[in-house]
């Protein structure tokens, strides 16, 4: 008995080196076939899923604020009726290019496409939800919750928007090919998180159905 065990323990390595080489001969296929296809998924499956688009016009928000000096309120406001006026009207650019106030080709193409011909740039929402969703900025303005927070407008935009004050250029609006919305609308668990906060129970933020879904 005793020694019969001795005898097994003494074959376990030569039989588990010939298994592993065995294995090794199949399997290095078969592990690079996996490695391959989860690459082509990884690289294609987003295509699939995704169609972007570029802006129709190219937009320098760092330029805007700092070199002209401009407030986000001058193209992203409340109206009086608290409806919000958040795409930016061709007016609030004609208002300084009507005519060419540098070289840039843009600048070229915004007066010549869009300024001269009056007509209003076909600007995409990233955040723009479905029809069936109910979503006003009066009740998420920087008055109602500085009544309890101390948020600037930045880091208040920054906390439902990406933080569009710092770019350059405008990212391009990637469309979710099933839904036709955008990608970078926030979803109905980001929305509700937010809501049950308990900081939030005095609030008018509620998640009955009926509060997003009229
Ligand atoms: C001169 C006009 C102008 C000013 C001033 C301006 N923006 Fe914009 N903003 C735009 C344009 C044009 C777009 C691209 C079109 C769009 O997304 O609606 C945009 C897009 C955005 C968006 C993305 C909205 C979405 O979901 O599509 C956010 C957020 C934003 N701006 C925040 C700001 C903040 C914060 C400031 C102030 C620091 C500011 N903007 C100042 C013109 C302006
Ligand atoms: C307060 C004045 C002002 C307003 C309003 C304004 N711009 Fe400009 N814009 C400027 C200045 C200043 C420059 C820099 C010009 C230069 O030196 O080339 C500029 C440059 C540009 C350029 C070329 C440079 C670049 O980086 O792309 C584009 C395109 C442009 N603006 C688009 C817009 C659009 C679109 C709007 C409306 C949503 C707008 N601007 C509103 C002042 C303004
Ligand atoms: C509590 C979240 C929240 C805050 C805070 C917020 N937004 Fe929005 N914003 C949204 C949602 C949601 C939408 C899409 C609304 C829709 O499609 O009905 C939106 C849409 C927009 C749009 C696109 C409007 C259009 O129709 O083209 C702009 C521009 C915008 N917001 C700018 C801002 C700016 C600037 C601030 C800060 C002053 C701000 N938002 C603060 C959630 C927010
Ligand atoms: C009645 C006072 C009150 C108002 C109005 C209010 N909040 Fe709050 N909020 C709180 C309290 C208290 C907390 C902390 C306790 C908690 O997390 O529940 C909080 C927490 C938060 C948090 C999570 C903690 C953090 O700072 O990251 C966010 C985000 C937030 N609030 C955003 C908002 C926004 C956006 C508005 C306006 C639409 C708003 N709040 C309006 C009281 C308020
Ligand atoms: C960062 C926190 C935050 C996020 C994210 C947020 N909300 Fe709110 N929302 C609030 C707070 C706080 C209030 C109450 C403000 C007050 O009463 O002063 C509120 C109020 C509302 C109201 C008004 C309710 C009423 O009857 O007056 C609606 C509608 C609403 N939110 C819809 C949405 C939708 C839709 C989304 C997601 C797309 C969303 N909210 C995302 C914090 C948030
Ligand atoms: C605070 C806001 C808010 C509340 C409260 C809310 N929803 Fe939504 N709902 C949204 C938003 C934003 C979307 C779109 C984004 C998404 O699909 O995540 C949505 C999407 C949906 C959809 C479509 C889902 C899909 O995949 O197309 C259904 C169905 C829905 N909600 C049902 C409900 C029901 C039922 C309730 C009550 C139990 C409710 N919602 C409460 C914000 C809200």
């Amino acid at each position: 008995m005793r020694k019969s065990l001795e005898q097994q323990h003494g074959r376990e390595p030569a039989r588990s080196a010939f298994l592993l080489r065995a294995l090794g001969r199949d399997a290095l296929p078969l592990f690079l076939g996996l490695v391959l296809a989860l690459l082509t998924g990884w690289a294609v499956f987003p295509q699939v899923l995704y169609s972007r688009e570029e802006q129709p016009m190219a937009f320098n928000h760092v330029l805007h604020i700092g070199q002209a000096g401009l407030d986000c309120g001058a193209c992203h406001y409340l109206r009086s009726d608290g409806s919000f006026a958040g795409r930016p009207s061709l007016e609030n650019c004609a208002e300084c290019h009507s005519a060419p106030l540098g070289k840039d080709p843009a600048e070229q193409r915004l007066i010549s496409e869009y300024i001269d011909p009056g007509r209003e740039i076909p600007w995409f929402a990233y955040a723009g939800q479905p029809e069936h969703v109910f979503f006003s900025h009066a009740a998420h303005s920087l008055e109602r919750c500085n009544a309890c927070h101390e948020f600037t407008k930045i880091r208040l935009c920054a906390r439902c928007h990406a933080d569009m004050s710092a770019g350059a250029e405008l990212p391009a609006y990637v469309k979710d090919r099933l839904t036709g919305y955008s990608k970078d609308a926030m979803a109905m668990s980001a929305c509700e998180r937010c809501h049950a906060l308990p900081g939030h129970a005095p609030t008018t933020a509620s998640n009955d159905c009926a509060v997003c879904h009229k």
